[in-house]
């Protein structure tokens, strides 16, 4: 079974570019996972095809309104009755490691950009089965938010990266939350800065403990609260 995602949206011209760039295109393109998008307005059911109206209650702003998107969620319910159905919205759950490692393990997911000030509660409440959030800053929309996710978890899929080692070995991998060590190509000597000896000994096990303790240092010093749970 393939990995599906869907994407609702008032801006589906939003993903041309980023779904064809880099490994994120070659992985559609060889059939690692799909990806449709539609488009909440197609949903609308008015004549002027409003996707957006004023709060009730008063205040600054647009609501999304429930009837496109209600549409939009039971189409792709019905394609895809597994999937969870995911809002973005600076409200929702923090969107981490873990998170993206359980998405990856599902079906795949129906993902719902939020527009405006906000989507109306009941949306919220019955048709939308998580709620996530890439970090605490504001969006002008969901659409940045669902490439992030679907970024970092397709990358997780078997085959997409080709390169399984990788994965367990960076930052937030499988085994220890750790940021990474430093990493150094050739040139040896760059404009006056050398790549650290140890690196060049061929000493396995010396560069492995250097790259531990380098990881922790970096660790310590930008991210204390990764370590709190582990010391
Ligand atoms: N929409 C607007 N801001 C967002 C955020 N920080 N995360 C997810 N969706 C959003």
């Amino acid at each position: 079974m393939t990995f599906s995602i869907h994407i609702l949206t008032l801006f589906p011209e939003f993903f041309d570019g980023p779904l064809k760039a880099s490994l994120t295109g070659k992985a559609i393109e060889r059939g690692h996972f799909d990806v449709q998008i539609t488009n909440i307005r197609d949903f609308a059911t008015d004549k002027h095809n409003k996707c957006d109206d004023l709060p009730y209650g008063g205040g600054a702003g647009m609501v999304m309104k429930p009837e496109p998107l209600v549409g939009a969620l039971e189409k792709a319910r019905e394609q895809q009755p597994k999937a969870p159905r995911i809002l973005l919205t600076p409200q929702g759950e923090r969107f981490d490691q873990h998170i993206a490692r359980e998405l990856a393990e599902g079906p795949g997911m129906i993902l719902t950009c939020g527009r405006y000030e906000g989507v109306d509660q009941r949306v919220r409440d019955h048709w939308i089965d998580r709620e996530i959030s890439i970090g605490d800053f504001v969006l002008t929309g969901g659409e940045p938010a669902a490439m992030v996710l679907l970024d970092a978890t397709t990358r997780l899929l078997p085959g997409v990266l080709g390169n399984e080692e990788s994965i367990a070995d960076e930052s937030f991998g499988e085994d220890d939350e750790m940021l990474e060590y430093p990493q150094y190509t050739r040139p040896r000597s760059f404009r006056g800065h050398e790549v650290p000896e140890v690196l060049l000994s061929g000493h396995h096990a010396r560069i492995e403990e250097w790259r531990r303790n380098k990881a922790r240092e970096r660790t310590r010093a930008r991210r204390p609260d990764l370590l709190d749970d582990q010391e």
